[in-house]
């Protein structure tokens, strides 16, 4: 090394190492940096080391230049030092802030509610057998809900101790049986419609009632319908909903809007007609009511009763979930207690 060069290679060292540290992104960058220029080894060690080649006026100068460029990196690293803490000690950047082996937090999941759940199944079904899924109002005009559907002006459930009245022609609808008019009304024959929602009723709440429920409405009108299939309709529908083969009963009953009309019952899923705790040792399950659409109801609708027949039926939805899951009072599907609601 030439006298002249002397200062360079401080200089080449200088440059060379601001370089670097700007380049230095990561804790253990800054650490290399300072241990390949200031450590035992490094490049200020090695420029010491030159000195003994250095004229012994010229000495004290040299040195003098590497103190200042080794103060000058000290100080640089110093300025980094909050940084080197954060980042020298582990590294933070680099290494993940948790242990992944630990196990996770549980993710809390909603689902549906179970009444919701049935109303899927019961669509799922329906749309398998080609019915067209329609929907209605809740707040119902009192002709859909009475009028059209044969019920007399003086019939009690018209009664306002029975029916939520909004006004006097309107209500909070009482029952599904109102879509089946608005169907016939707007559909084009053949007619294959299934619908569900919620229903109002004043009826004081028990194990059994609620003053708001749902209701599942079918109805099929086309020129040869009878009874055996809206037997088959019905079978299919609480086989899928049960999972497994049941037998419907009819016995008959009185409404208005059908003719003749029944309250329907399935042999017991559960016990296959046995007899247990779920059917109360009857063997069967009374769901709701069914029958032929009364032709005065298609004559409302200027349907010809001489050309089209029909079938319907309407069964309580909260009826259908109880006996799925074997629950005893209507009133835990609307209590909102979450232990009961993450059993399904
Ligand atoms: C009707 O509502 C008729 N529209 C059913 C029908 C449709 C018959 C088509 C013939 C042809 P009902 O009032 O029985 O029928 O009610 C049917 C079902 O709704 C009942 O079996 C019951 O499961 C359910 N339901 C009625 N009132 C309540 C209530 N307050 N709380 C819970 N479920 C109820």
């Amino acid at each position: 090394m030439n006298e002249e060069d002397k200062p360079k290679v401080i200089q080449d060292c200088q440059t060379k190492f601001e370089k670097r540290i700007k380049k230095a992104t990561t804790a253990d960058e800054v650490e290399n940096l300072r241990i390949k220029y200031l450590g035992r080894k490094g490049e200020i060690r090695k420029l010491f080391g030159c000195i003994q080649e250095i004229p012994p006026e010229k000495r004290g100068e040299f040195g003098s230049l590497i103190n200042e460029l080794k103060s000058f990196m000290e100080k640089k690293f110093e300025s980094m030092s909050e940084q080197l803490q954060n980042l020298s000690t582990s590294s933070t950047k680099e290494k993940p802030y948790c242990d992944l082996t630990l196990p996770g937090v549980p993710f809390v999941m909603g689902h549906q509610h179970p009444i919701s759940q049935i109303i899927d199944d019961l669509l799922d079904i329906f749309r398998s057998m080609n019915f067209d899924v329609v929907s209605g109002y809740e707040v119902e005009d009192t002709f859909h809900n009475f009028d059209a559907l044969n019920i007399h002006k003086w019939h009690p459930s018209r009664n306002p101790q029975d029916t939520f009245y909004v006004d006097p022609e309107h209500i909070l609808r009482t029952q599904t049986s109102a879509v089946q008019i608005r169907a016939m009304e707007n559909g084009s024959l053949p007619l294959r419609i299934v619908s569900m929602g919620r229903c109002y009723r004043r009826d004081a709440s028990d194990a059994t009632h609620y003053p708001v429920f749902h209701q599942i409405e079918g109805l099929v009108v086309d020129k040869n319908v009878n009874f055996c299939d809206l037997s088959g309709i019905l079978t299919e529908m609480m086989t899928g909903v049960f999972g497994t083969r049941v037998e419907v009963r009819f016995l008959p009953s009185y409404f208005p809007f059908v003719e003749p009309g029944a309250e329907t019952f399935i042999s017991c899923p559960f016990c296959g007609g046995k007899g247990c705790n779920v059917c109360g040792k009857a063997g069967e399950i009374e769901l709701g009511g069914s029958g032929m659409v009364h032709p005065q109801v298609l004559r409302n609708v200027n349907i010809d009763p001489t050309i089209y027949r029909g079938f319907a039926f309407g069964w309580g939805i909260e009826r259908i979930a109880m006996m799925k899951y074997q629950i005893d009072d209507i009133r835990l599907f609307y209590d909102n207690n979450i232990d009961f609601l993450e059993q399904f």
